[in-house]
């Protein structure tokens, strides 16, 4: 017997997302989208949720404790990213609402964006189109714009996770030593061997890196977890790339630090107040930063809409879904 109209599960998208992913809602769950191109008022987002079973929300939604007590009926919060930092999740597993994330499908991307960023901070490419633009190229000088080798230099790896491995596995084709530290990942001996990678202490990481890149998850732990102390301990040539999460970095340690000179440069995808950057970044020269493009490529957003869909419309479907994050409240 098909479901009466009245049993069929409501599910709010908080931004719209490609189509192709939310299409598959129809005719399964009764779902509506946030019509704005923008981010939700919290009180729009408190209304939106007040009779669905489901939510698929995004990194710049707080999922909390408010939000669960103004959806009495929410069974799943399937968030469209791997972080899950903007979700409350000890409170979601304690009422029994289900968490799910996108792991995996945006891990190359990721990657190849923070390759991007190392490139483009070591060669000085955003510094180069800022100047041709500006009519001040006059012709080839052979100190102009002057950056730093890449290929067989030091790579500091800070959370040797999938993307973290992602990026490692990049190196190889620049001949870099990479020495990683990962409170969780300990890579087998030959993995390390393939990559000649080292696993270190964090300090021994940032002392002997010419590029330090950051790929934790931000929890309690990871919170500042570079600030002047690891600034310092980097020295004047090394860089800083952040494609991870704004707040693991201190960002107003960072605007001094750059200033003065205390660590070669910096790009950033990330900040701690998003989309905010702290006062005097955006005047420095020696830092690159971009709006959170982590994952933002044609194919990858579709496929993390994909598995957001998958997630929601598996456990609709009294099915296990496939990436949870509180899998406890499965039973
Ligand atoms: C992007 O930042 C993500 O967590 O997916
Ligand atoms: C620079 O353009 C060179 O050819 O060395």
């Amino acid at each position: 017997m098909g479901k009466d109209v009245t049993d069929v599960e409501k599910v709010y998208v908080t931004r719209q997302l490609p189509q192709s992913a939310l299409d598959r809602l129809d005719g399964k769950v009764e779902w509506s989208v946030n019509p704005h191109d923008r981010v939700l008022e919290r009180d729009e987002l408190l209304e939106a949720v007040a009779d669905v079973d489901g939510l698929l929300s995004l990194l710049t939604d707080t999922i909390d404790a408010e939000v669960f007590d103004a959806a009495p009926n929410l069974r799943i919060v399937a968030n469209y990213a791997v972080g899950y930092n903007n979700i409350d999740v000890d409170e979601a597993t304690k009422r029994g609402i289900l968490v799910t994330n996108t792991p995996g499908v945006l891990t190359e991307t990721t990657a190849d964006l923070t390759w991007a960023l190392i490139m483009a901070i070591a060669r000085r490419v955003v510094e180069g189109d800022k100047f041709m633009r500006a009519g001040k190229y006059v012709g080839w000088a052979p100190m102009l714009l002057l950056g730093s080798d890449v290929y067989g230099k030091t790579l500091g790896i800070i959370g040797m996770g999938q993307i973290g491995q992602a990026v490692a596995r990049r190196a190889i084709g620049f001949d870099m030593e990479i020495l990683y530290s990962d409170v969780f990942v300990d890579l087998p001996p030959v993995a390390e061997h393939l990559l000649h990678a080292d696993e270190v202490e964090i300090d021994e990481v940032l002392r002997r890196s010419d590029f330090v890149t950051l790929h934790v998850p931000l929890v309690e732990e990871t919170h500042h977890l570079i600030g002047r102390r690891e600034l310092e301990l980097m020295g004047p040539n090394a860089y800083l790339i952040n494609a991870s999460r704004g707040p693991v970095v201190d960002e107003e340690a960072l605007v001094e630090a750059l200033r003065e000179g205390v660590i070669a440069g910096a790009a950033l995808d990330v900040f701690e107040d998003e989309p905010a950057m702290k006062p005097g970044l955006a005047e420095l020269d020696n830092v690159i930063v971009l709006p959170h493009l982590g994952s933002a490529t044609i194919e990858t957003r579709t496929e993390m809409a994909d598995l957001a869909v998958t997630n929601l419309l598996s456990f609709f479907a009294g099915e296990r879904p496939p990436t949870p994050v509180n899998p406890d409240v499965l039973g």
